[in-house]
């Protein structure tokens, strides 16, 4: 009978320690999936550990130079900007300002900064979609005048190449390049680094069957984020990124926004009038810790952005408790960087 009451409970024991599954997402040995898990789980899709780049296979090697390369203000004319001022890993990849001034003339930006973090699952990169990957995102802001304002690409990689730390570096990187420091060897490395940029969160063991790791009041938001229609746009795993929407759908966005300017969106750089104010729909990963709200940070507070969409993107007057309850969800969206990557490495 006492050997029987033994194992029973250590059986219990085991049986409450949980494992990990491939993501390194902690799930219990049982995992239990209601109907709303397996709903969320079609709806969503399963967050991946990194992203894979079609161009080159990212290695240990190019996503330490990556890493170095993204802290390092010798990216910036005049050495005052990293791409981690405006992104800052810290603080959920971004600065939580409407908008970012640049290097040295301080002259400030027209959109506010995204966050870089699980940015790799995006189809598109800028709030207009104007860079297909990460690679080809990672050399503009570089060379961008009112950003690291750099004047060309021969000025960075000169600057690189004084570095002894850098040739080693990119030596290591790319062991098949004679000359290894080049321009697209550095947007391949910012690129490799940004891939390994995902934070999985409670929302992800919660769909990998744990189902206590969110509350009932966020399994309540995310009833209501899925039924009133929310999810014709903010899908994947990224909850977002895919696609590009018209931002005011049934009402001018500016109406509620109170922005300063107008911003035709998409229809900018494509001079097609069907894409007037389109915008990229953006992640809703950590979304509860990158105010200030919308492409130009317009809005500061999270419940009314969550008020808008419902009045601008779907037509509806959200009741108070559904935005308390989508608000409470998009708590469970709040993810964990792996530490390794969040650290600022340390310059000589
Ligand atoms: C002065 C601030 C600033 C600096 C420095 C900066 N960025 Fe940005 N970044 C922005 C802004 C603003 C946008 C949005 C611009 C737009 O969409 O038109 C952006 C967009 C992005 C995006 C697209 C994300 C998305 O959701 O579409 C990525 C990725 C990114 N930056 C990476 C970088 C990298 C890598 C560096 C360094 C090489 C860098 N940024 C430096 C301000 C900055
Ligand atoms: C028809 C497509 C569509 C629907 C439906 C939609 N959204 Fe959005 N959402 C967008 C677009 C596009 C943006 C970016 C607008 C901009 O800033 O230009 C956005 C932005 C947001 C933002 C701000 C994100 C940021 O990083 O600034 C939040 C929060 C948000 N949506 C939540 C919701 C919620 C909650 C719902 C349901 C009530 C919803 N959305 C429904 C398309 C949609």
């Amino acid at each position: 009978m006492k050997n029987t009451m033994l194992i029973l409970v250590l059986f219990l024991l085991s049986s409450c320690k949980g494992n990990k599954d491939k993501q390194g997402t902690d799930i219990p040995l049982i995992p239990v999936f209601t109907e709303l898990q397996n709903k969320a789980k079609a709806i969503f899709g399963v967050l991946p550990g990194w992203v894979d780049s079609p161009i080159s296979p990212i290695t240990d090697e190019k996503v330490q130079l990556g890493k170095t390369l993204y802290f390092d203000p010798v990216l910036s004319k005049n050495g005052t900007q990293s791409c981690n001022t405006c992104h800052n890993l810290s603080t959920y990849g971004v600065d939580n300002k409407s908008f970012s001034p640049g290097d040295a003339e301080g002259t400030i930006g027209v959109r506010n900064s995204p966050s870089t973090l699980n940015a790799a699952l995006h189809t598109a990169q800028f709030w207009d979609g104007r860079a297909k990957t990460l690679e080809e995102q990672a050399g503009k802001p570089i060379l961008n005048p009112i950003e690291m304002g750099i004047p060309d690409e021969k000025f960075a990689i000169e600057r690189l190449k004084n570095s002894e730390k850098y040739r080693k570096m990119f030596a290591s990187a790319f062991p098949e390049d004679k000359d290894p420091v080049n321009w697209n060897n550095l947007t391949i490395a910012i690129g490799a680094f940004e891939r390994k940029l995902i934070t999985p969160s409670r929302f992800d063991k919660y769909i990998a069957g744990d189902d206590k790791a969110i509350t009932d009041k966020e399994k309540q938001g995310l009833q209501d984020f899925i039924d009133v229609g929310c999810i014709t746009c903010h899908t994947g795993p990224a909850l977002g990124g895919n696609s590009f929407q018209k931002f005011g759908v049934y009402k001018e966005y500016w109406k509620e926004t109170k922005s300063a300017k107008i911003d035709a969106g998409k229809s900018d750089i494509s001079k097609n009038d069907a894409e007037k104010y389109m915008f990229k729909v953006p992640s809703l990963r950590n979304i509860a810790k990158t105010a200030p709200y919308f492409h130009d940070g317009s809005v500061k507070d999270l419940k009314e952005a969550i008020r808008i969409m419902g009045k601008i993107q779907l037509d509806k007057e959200l009741t108070p408790d559904q935005v308390d309850n989508i608000f409470a969800f998009f708590g469970s969206l709040t993810g964990e960087l792996n530490p390794e990557l969040a650290k600022a490495p340390q310059y000589p």
